[in-house]
């Protein structure tokens, strides 16, 4: 596993930014795995920075997301599908029918999440993954427990995630307590996994990542020291208890 710190969360932004600018130019029918939460935003910035220079170009590109809220469907401002349009697929020249987030509203979610992988295999796999990491460790929507899922599935949240997600929502009984999420065995698939991580919040969990050399399932992200290709970008802060 690399580990980059960098000073600040725009330095961090800008330094995922870089690799995923690379990795698009050498390669311009990439296939994208996207994250949603606050800390890929500024990439995603970064991304449409340099597409608005004329120095990227998205026609060819696919992706797909990793999580959705189950009951909303992508024009509810809180769904993940209005997120990457919001703070990504809207301002770049992406075929938004290249664009693939779980259905939350899939009439049989079951099958839905068999699909969900199959067409990520069928495209050819994940190039390069986007993951943010959640306080509890859970990476996509996989919290940890006595097991994990292999396959995208169908998730229970926790009260903590719930927590930290109804600041989005006008009140905490809006908040779905379900989520489809691609599972740890579908992100490990990805040929190239970038996690990023910012701020004092983010602290405690980074260094149980990078402190320790063990796999648990009481802390999903651990299962990323399996993979061959993971950097991890972190601000200071995020980093501040390794020192
Ligand atoms: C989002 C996702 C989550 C977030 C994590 C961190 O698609 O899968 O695992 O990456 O909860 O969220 P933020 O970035 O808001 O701290």
């Amino acid at each position: 596993m690399k580990v980059l710190v960098e000073k600040d969360y725009d330095s961090m932004s800008r330094r995922a930014a870089e690799i995923f600018i690379e990795e698009i130019r050498k390669k311009p029918d990439i296939i994208l795995g996207l994250a949603t939460g606050s800390t890929p935003i500024g990439t995603y910035k970064e991304l449409i920075n340099e597409y608005n220079k004329g120095n990227l170009d998205f026609s060819k590109v696919k992706s797909f997301n990793l999580d959705e809220y189950i009951g909303l469907d992508g024009s509810h401002p809180n769904s993940y599908r209005y997120f990457m349009d919001d703070n990504l697929f809207n301002h770049i020249n992406i075929d938004k029918n290249n664009t693939f987030v779980p259905s939350g509203i899939a009439e049989d979610l079951e099958n839905h999440c068999k699909e969900y992988d199959k067409m990520i295999d069928e495209a050819g796999g994940i190039d390069i993954q986007v993951l943010g990491i959640g306080e509890n460790g859970h990476i996509a929507f996989n919290e940890p427990d006595e097991k994990l899922s292999n396959g995208t599935f169908v998730v229970n949240l926790t009260e903590e995630t719930i927590m930290a997600n109804s600041r989005f929502f006008d009140n905490n009984e809006e908040v779905p307590k379900k989520a489809i999420s691609m599972g740890i065995g579908s992100i490990l698939k990805a040929k190239k996994i970038v996690l990023l991580a910012s701020g004092r919040k983010k602290a405690n969990v980074i260094k149980e990542l990078l402190g320790n050399d063990f796999i648990t399932t009481k802390l999903p992200a651990s299962f990323l020291l399996l993979h061959q290709d993971v950097t991890i970008i972190v601000d200071e802060e995020a980093y501040g208890k390794l020192d």
